[in-house]
């Protein structure tokens, strides 16, 4: 494998020497960014991740412009759909007391939520050539959980499960919670046809035993890690708010470590999400074992335009080194692949306090 991305420099230095100069710009300029993920064929490894930044046709234009591969769509919230499921019950059909609305919760119309969900998922498909990927979040059993197969008709090429059960219990077992999390998975797997990526936290006490039950179970992807909604004091109102955080660069090291632990160990695609900021962390995310980046926190800082500086900066980075595309060099330094995979595992504190300590 360590050999095989010098084969096409190879091939036009023997261009060079028979004076066939044109074959050997050829060979030099190719650079294959393709890669595929839970079976969808992707131009090159960027995925817009789901953020207000999907949330319009617009922006996604934008960004398809600009070389995004894929975008997901923001998540649709298993609370939302739960909250319109009960409503249809208690509303008369043809909405005769439009006064019985006030009940709704402030801010919540009938028209917004899934059917708009739907809707924007047929729009986007039909504006973009590119991928649509769907988010659903939600970790409970029931009704909400069909509304993924009215996902797969509005025509997305896939969903994104985002799970995210973190209760703060001191009653429920850490078996509890790996129960819910293989629960939702298996039922939306078995429930629709089209792939399906898994949006988790690496808050198990056993990640890769919990990666490796979800890819028995068939699924298509992890993406890895979610970033939670964190709570916050305001020490102005002392609050307590909720927001989804920016990510900051330099934030690559927990989910790195997994890509690079799974890869050539499971099925599933990986998607690395959190912190790619340059493309030099994109690299560091392939070399890992990465099939796709996604980008959420540098696209809203950026910009959508910002896209193509990360895609110049890939391919600059893979042609300086003679790589003639992702397949020569992902996972090249994922665990399997390194002389030392050691590096993941505890022995490499020693190395790290020793070193400290020399300073
Ligand atoms: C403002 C904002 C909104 C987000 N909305 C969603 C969402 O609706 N669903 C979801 O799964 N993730 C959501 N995320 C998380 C991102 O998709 C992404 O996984 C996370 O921010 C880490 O990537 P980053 O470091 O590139 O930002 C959101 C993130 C931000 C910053």
């Amino acid at each position: 494998m360590v050999g095989k991305p010098f084969a096409r420099k190879e091939v036009a230095l023997q261009a060079i020497a028979y004076g066939n100069v044109s074959v050997a710009i050829e060979e030099q300029k190719m650079m294959d960014l393709t890669t595929n993920y839970m079976g969808l064929s992707l131009n090159n490894p960027l995925i817009a991740a789901a953020s207000p930044l999907t949330s319009t046709l617009k922006s996604v234009q934008r960004l398809e412009k600009a070389g995004i591969a894929a975008v997901v769509l923001p998540s649709l919230f298993e609370e939302q759909i739960r909250q319109e499921q009960e409503e249809q019950i208690v509303l008369p059909k043809n909405n005769l007391f439009p006064e019985v609305t006030s009940f709704l919760p402030a801010g919540l119309t009938l028209e917004r939520g899934s059917r708009a969900y739907l809707d924007t998922i047929g729009q986007v498909k039909a504006a973009v050539d590119i991928p649509v990927i769907a988010s659903l979040n939600g970790c409970s059993e029931g009704g909400w959980m069909d509304f993924a197969r009215q996902i797969e008709q509005a025509g997305a090429d896939g969903i994104e499960l985002h799970i995210y059960y973190n209760p703060p219990s001191l009653e429920i077992t850490g078996r509890e919670v790996e129960d819910v999390y293989l629960d939702a998975a298996s039922r939306i797997k078995s429930s629709i046809a089209i792939p399906v990526a898994l949006k988790i936290d690496p808050f198990f006490s056993a990640f890769g035993n919990m990666a490796r039950q979800f890819d028995e179970m068939g699924v298509d992807a992890l993406v890895m890690f979610n970033r939670m909604l964190q709570p916050d004091f305001n020490l102005n109102n002392m609050q307590v708010e909720t927001a989804w955080p920016i990510s900051k660069p330099g934030e690559i090291g927990i989910p790195l470590r997994w890509i690079s632990v799974l890869y050539g160990k499971i099925n599933a695609s990986l998607a690395a999400t959190s912190g790619a900021y340059d493309h030099e962390d994109i690299v560091k995310y392939l070399l890992g074992g990465a099939d796709t980046v996604m980008l959420a926190s540098a696209l809203i800082r950026n910009g959508a335009d910002y896209v193509s500086v990360l895609l110049k900066g890939l391919e600059v980075w893979l042609k300086q080194r003679d790589f003639t595309g992702l397949k020569d060099m992902r996972g090249l330094m994922s665990q399997r692949s390194l002389a030392n995979p050691e590096a993941f595992e505890r022995a490499s504190y020693i190395r790290t306090v020793d070193g400290a300590k020399k300073h």
